[in-house]
């Protein structure tokens, strides 16, 4: 590396915090060691794909490490192999492949190395580009702690620490109140955040997508709880919690996006069935968006520095078309190819499972 390679970073997908934190280690780190050149690509692929950029200095990465969301924006629908463009009046859309468009922009740009800090959705481009021969390397990225190659992702820890303490404040309203009491969160088609957070907030049932739920078996622990005399019952439920016999409940349907359902409000069904079932007061509570806002808890802080500094280290080596993963305590480079496996869900079989189980958590099941 020499003092005129220029390096381009971009976020994409959800936001998350610990995202500043990385572009901030990234940045510095190329800057401070190698001397390089940072162009901050603007709102993800979106960017890349009409020119959006803006040269970091020193001076714009620093004192962002405590900053929720990203300075450089974000798209979640961008898509180069797949962009959407309105076709005709109204809401109709087409999809084109605009990929050679990036790939002679970043040639125009004349960098070295994309970096794309981002969760499956950004990395399985980033992959696709990196076997067009475009030198990439990816930083995973997403609150749903999902993505194959990495034990966890920087923004899991926060959205945990604050999906828990919301369930700690609805804990003493429904003491008082005497009533079953939902706390719906986020994780797409991963439970990683319910189970996590439903245990450390002492959630008397938890339910994730990779258990699908009986109706009559949280009803009996519902009952059972209140026979015991205690009045109130904690539901913590993955947004994409199903039924047996059923499928996620879908909030919206985002055409333009890779993934285009939006899961949400099983929450509110959970509510009607558990009070019709138990006759007993619900209420829900969707803690949505509020799991990706806001300052980053230390230990995303940490790891997120931690991923920043080792992918400048990954591109002083030329070692491209991987990502950084978490493996135990130490980081790994990881072919951005195994980010195409799928999602990294929870197992039936985790030992967090069986432990919240001798407790008396119910699973539903
Ligand atoms: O992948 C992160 C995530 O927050 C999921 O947990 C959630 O299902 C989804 O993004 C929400 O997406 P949007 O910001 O488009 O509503």
């Amino acid at each position: 590396m020499t003092g005129k390679d220029r390096i381009a970073v971009l976020t994409g997908g959800g936001d998350c915090p610990g995202t500043n934190a990385v572009i901030r280690a990234v940045a510095k780190k190329a800057i401070l060691e190698y001397g390089m050149e940072i162009v901050g690509i603007e709102d993800g692929f979106e960017g890349l794909i009409n020119e959006k950029y803006r040269r970091l200095e020193y001076n714009d990465v620093s004192g962002i490490i405590t900053l929720g969301g990203t300075i450089l924006g974000t798209s979640n629908t961008a898509n180069p192999y797949r962009y959407a463009v309105k076709s005709g009046t109204g809401d109709k859309i087409k999809f084109k492949d605009v990929s050679v468009t990036v790939i002679s922009n970043l040639k125009k740009l004349g960098v070295e190395c994309l970096v794309c800090i981002g969760g499956d959705g950004t990395l399985n481009i980033a992959s696709k580009l990196a076997k067009s021969g475009i030198p990439v390397v990816g930083i995973p990225k997403t609150i749903d702690n999902d993505l194959h190659g990495t034990d966890i992702t920087f923004g899991f820890d926060t959205a945990v620490s604050i999906a828990t303490e919301g369930i700690d404040r609805i804990h003493t309203t429904a003491q008082s109140h005497h009533r079953v009491m939902i706390i719906e969160v986020m994780g797409r088609d991963a439970g990683w955040i319910a189970l996590y957070a439903g245990i450390a907030g002492g959630g008397d049932i938890i339910l994730i997508p990779e258990i699908p739920y009986s109706m009559d078996i949280i009803a009996e622990k519902v009952l059972q709880r209140s026979k015991r005399g205690k009045r109130f019952t904690i539901v913590v439920v993955a947004e994409g919690a199903k039924p047996r016999d059923g499928s996620s409940v879908v909030q919206r349907i985002v055409k333009e996006s890779t993934e285009p359902l939006r899961l949400g409000g099983v929450g509110f069904v959970l509510g009607t069935q558990i009070e019709q079932a138990t006759g007993l007061e619900t209420r829900t509570v969707v803690m949505g968006h509020l799991l990706r806002g806001g300052t980053p808890t230390p230990f995303d802080r940490v790891l997120a520095t931690r991923l920043g500094a080792s992918t400048i280290d990954m591109i002083a080596h030329k070692k491209y078309g991987c990502m950084v993963g978490v493996r135990g305590d130490t980081l790994a480079e990881v072919p951005l190819e195994d980010i195409t496996k799928g999602k990294r869900t929870v197992s039936p079989n985790n030992p967090l499972i069986g432990s919240a189980r001798s407790v008396g958590t119910c699973f539903g099941d």
